[in-house]
């Protein structure tokens, strides 16, 4: 009989639930028993688990969030929260650890396969899709609606106030959730991270539009748009996470600020922040988060480890955890080829 841990690590996201009832119950098909890790790796340093049952995860997969909680907690920047990690591993006897995260999650995932023998089988999660061998990552699609949703809703007040509304989203270093609510809120401009940011070009259209007749203008900003006048991202402080990752945060404040300078135009900015990452999944991530989580299932019956789940095109495969890790997946440039059509 086949014992799985699982745990839900970095950021949470809509449709996190969702694998983790799909591994409880495609697990308990098999014969199998799951425990839930609290907290990220933080439960197994600490030891710190519930047993999750297929009855009483029916019905998670319509909540945001994750019921094992999250954090951000490291267990390689210690040698003796390794030693840790591993002693929980014995000790709840699990034949099969499954992280479900981000790359700072299936990092760690893939160095205790890899330095210690440790049988973990990873599955991507992040709103930001910025995982490299897999084609979408559940939570994106949630997350872009709620910006739709949102910018959809300030748009009524721009066009009553004829004003510019800066839309700051998140997404670290990708563009992702910045062009695909941008395209699909007909927004009159947006910034992402892979480009340089041509101020000048954004002013003169918002300019034009007004002179030709469009009152109000809708500007979208990724948080990690680097600025020339700074030299590089905004960020909310100095302080760092367990991965040595930055707080980012604030560039739409100086956009908007700009934008008024230099247009005239009253300019009003709104940072969307983890209003991103909360609330239920769409339909679409509850279903991949269900494939994958099925899917990473079966590969632990199956002895194969090291491996992360991924879709790609329509079906889910796996790929060596190693070949994953470390690697970002920026924008792909055709998304930004296409919406320049609309920047004219
Ligand atoms: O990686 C997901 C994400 O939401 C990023 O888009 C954002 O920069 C970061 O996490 C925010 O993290 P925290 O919840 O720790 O503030």
């Amino acid at each position: 009989m086949m014992k799985i841990g699982a745990l839900t690590g970095g950021g949470d996201c809509p449709g996190l639930n969702a694998v983790i009832r799909a591994v409880v119950r495609t697990n308990a098909n098999r014969g199998g028993t799951t425990i839930g890790f609290l907290e990220g790796w933080r439960g197994l340093i600490e030891k710190n688990c519930i047993e999750l049952t297929a009855e009483g995860t029916d019905d998670i997969i319509a909540r945001g969030g994750t019921i094992l909680g999250s954090s951000r907690t490291n267990p390689f920047k210690d040698r003796t929260t390794v030693d840790s990690v591993i002693e929980t591993i014995r000790a709840t006897e699990i034949d099969a650890l499954i992280a479900i995260g981000g790359d700072d999650t299936l990092g760690v995932a893939h160095r205790l396969n890899a330095d210690h023998g440790i049988n973990t089988i990873g599955v991507p999660k992040t709103i930001d899709n910025d995982l490299s061998s897999t084609d979408v990552t559940f939570g994106f699609d949630t997350s872009i609606n709620v910006v739709m949703e949102a910018v959809d809703r300030l748009r009524t007040t721009a066009e009553s106030h004829r004003r510019v509304m800066v839309i700051e989203t998140m997404g670290r270093h990708a563009g992702w959730i910045t062009c695909f609510s941008g395209i699909s809120t007909a927004a009159d401009y947006f910034l992402i991270p892979e480009e340089k940011p041509d101020l000048d070009y954004m002013c003169n259209l918002l300019k034009q539009r007004r002179e030709a007749g469009k009152m109000y203008g809708i500007v979208i900003v990724s948080e990690g748009v680097e600025l020339p006048q700074i030299d590089g991202f905004v960020t909310q402080d100095t302080e760092v996470d367990e991965f040595g990752h930055v707080k980012l945060g604030g560039v739409g404040e100086i956009i908007a600020e700009l934008i008024e300078q230099r247009t005239g135009i009253e300019t009003r900015v709104v940072t969307l922040g983890h209003l991103q990452r909360g609330g239920a999944p769409s339909a679409y991530d509850r279903v991949l988060g269900t494939r994958l989580g099925v899917h990473a299932a079966r590969l632990a019956h199956e002895g194969q480890f090291g491996q992360m789940v991924s879709l790609r095109g329509t079906r889910i495969t796996s790929v060596e955890l190693g070949d994953v890790v470390g690697e970002m997946r920026t924008l792909e440039p055709e998304f930004m080829e296409e919406a320049r059509e609309f920047f004219t």
